[in-house]
């Protein structure tokens, strides 16, 4: 990356982050959480979470990018102490960490496009998912999704995605609205949308300890937050972008496409007898087989949607995996081939165990939440607050006329309420974690 040019279009840098941030963490992740820490409840917090937390740290990802023009590890280190490119350090780590397991639901994906096409899991949809999504059976998927991420990456074929990326977010939002659709007319299935969408005070207050740290993290995974990832897309964005136009595009989009899964899930688990708060990671796949096993023309409609998850899963893998090559090529003369290829190596053995078991996918995950992802996103908005601070004013001003009451507004709300949110997210999370 000698020549960093700025995206030709700002349509460019939009599909990039938005195919980014649209994957598994709105289609799997945010229905099984959801339904993990309360339902409706869980959406309050969820919402507040992404609109007064995610929003702000965002924007903080972006200033850095495009304020240095470097990826993220090196962000740091121009525009503060050397030390500080630990904690982009530490967004690679967690994004890789994360990658690890995230192949294997990648892995899952792919094996019910298989699973559609042949109808084997029509006749009994959980008893498939128990049999597929640990083992022999689920390392030999994992390892076929890896090997898909890794080739992508190390031939630089990208342009590929982005161009599936174009297709793959209406798809989804077609998809989701028709399934959502057909779900409403399911019996059984209005006790779905109460429990998804009327919070009550009491189970709110009482679940709150266990939600918030849930919702914070969630936010940052679904938004690609402390990953490194949004710091090096914006690295590429001209100046006379208005970053918080762009960054309420990508907010509000993959919002909306959790929220809609959220509304085809929810009916179809009621529908069919299944209890949310115990389906855990299995939610969405098993909500999904048992409608296509009822549907007329079931078997193509679960390839097109297992299909269209497929490409929105590719694509986060793509740009978590793309982080890290770009940085070491950036700064050692090592070959994109061999280096993409040892990385997935790295990954396939990192997310063994939890291709064996879902209890260590599930252990792996709420590392990620309780621990990796608050302190990544902290320490990176520590640094734009309060180090980078009347700099970071300047860059988000760049490019954003007739908005002057934005800029001050965004910068408190990352000293304060991002810092403060973050920090009880961290303690609350910790506490699950080891209680
Ligand atoms: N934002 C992605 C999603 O919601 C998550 C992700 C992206 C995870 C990149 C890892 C790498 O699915
Ligand atoms: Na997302």
């Amino acid at each position: 990356m000698a020549e960093r040019a700025t995206w030709t279009t700002r349509i460019g840098f939009l599909v990039a982050a938005i195919g980014s941030a649209v994957g598994l963490g709105n289609i799997w992740q945010f229905p099984f959480k959801t339904g993990a820490n309360g339902g409706s409840s869980f959406l309050v917090f969820y919402l507040i979470a992404v609109v007064a937390i995610g929003f702000p740290a965002l924007l903080g990802e972006f200033v850095l990018g495009r304020r240095t023009r470097l990826n993220a590890i090196d962000a740091f280190g121009e525009l503060g102490h050397r030390q500080w490119r630990i904690v982009g350090a530490l967004g690679v780590a967690t994004g890789f960490w994360i990658l690890s397991y995230y192949n294997v639901v990648g892995g899952w994906v792919m094996r019910y496009i298989v699973g559609s096409a042949t109808g084997a899991y029509f006749d009994a949809p959980a008893e498939y998912f128990g049999a597929v999504s640990a083992g022999p059976e689920a390392i030999a998927a994992q390892a076929l999704f890896v090997l898909v991420v890794v080739g992508i990456v190390a031939l630089g074929v990208e342009d590929g995605i982005e161009k599936a990326t174009k297709v793959m977010v209406p798809s989804i939002v077609l998809l989701m609205l028709a399934m959502a659709v057909w779900a409403f007319t399911l019996e059984g299935g209005a006790a779905g949308y109460e429990y998804f969408l009327s919070p009550d005070l009491d189970t709110l207050l009482a679940n709150a300890g266990t939600a918030i740290p849930f919702a914070v993290s969630q936010a940052f995974f679904t938004l690609s937050l402390g990953m490194a990832i949004m710091v090096t897309f914006s690295s590429y964005v001209g100046n006379d972008d208005n970053l918080a136009v762009d960054g309420g595009i990508i907010v509000g989009t993959n919002t909306l496409i959790g929220v809609l899964a959220g509304l085809v899930v929810f009916p179809v688990l009621f529908a069919n007898g299944i209890d949310p708060a115990t389906s855990g990671p299995s939610a969405i796949f098993i909500a999904m087989a048992s409608g296509f096993a009822e549907l007329p023309a079931g078997r193509l409609l679960g390839v097109v949607f297992f299909g269209v998850v497929l490409i929105a899963a590719l694509s986060s893998a793509i740009s978590l995996l793309e982080v890290s090559v770009s940085w070491a090529t950036d700064n050692y003369d090592i070959g994109r081939v061999p280096l993409a290829a040892g990385l997935g190596v790295g990954l396939f053995v990192l997310g063994l165990p939890s291709a064996w078991d879902t209890a260590w996918l599930t252990w792996f995950d709420n590392l990620a939440y309780q621990l990796l992802l608050p302190v990544s996103v902290l320490f990176a908005m520590l640094f734009v607050g309060w180090v980078l601070g009347d700099e970071a004013l300047t860059e988000i001003r760049q490019g954003m006329s007739g908005m002057d009451w934005f800029g001050p507004a965004w910068l408190w709300t990352v000293r304060i309420v991002v810092v403060a949110g973050v920090a009880v997210t961290l303690v609350l999370g910790l506490r699950t974690l080891f209680v």
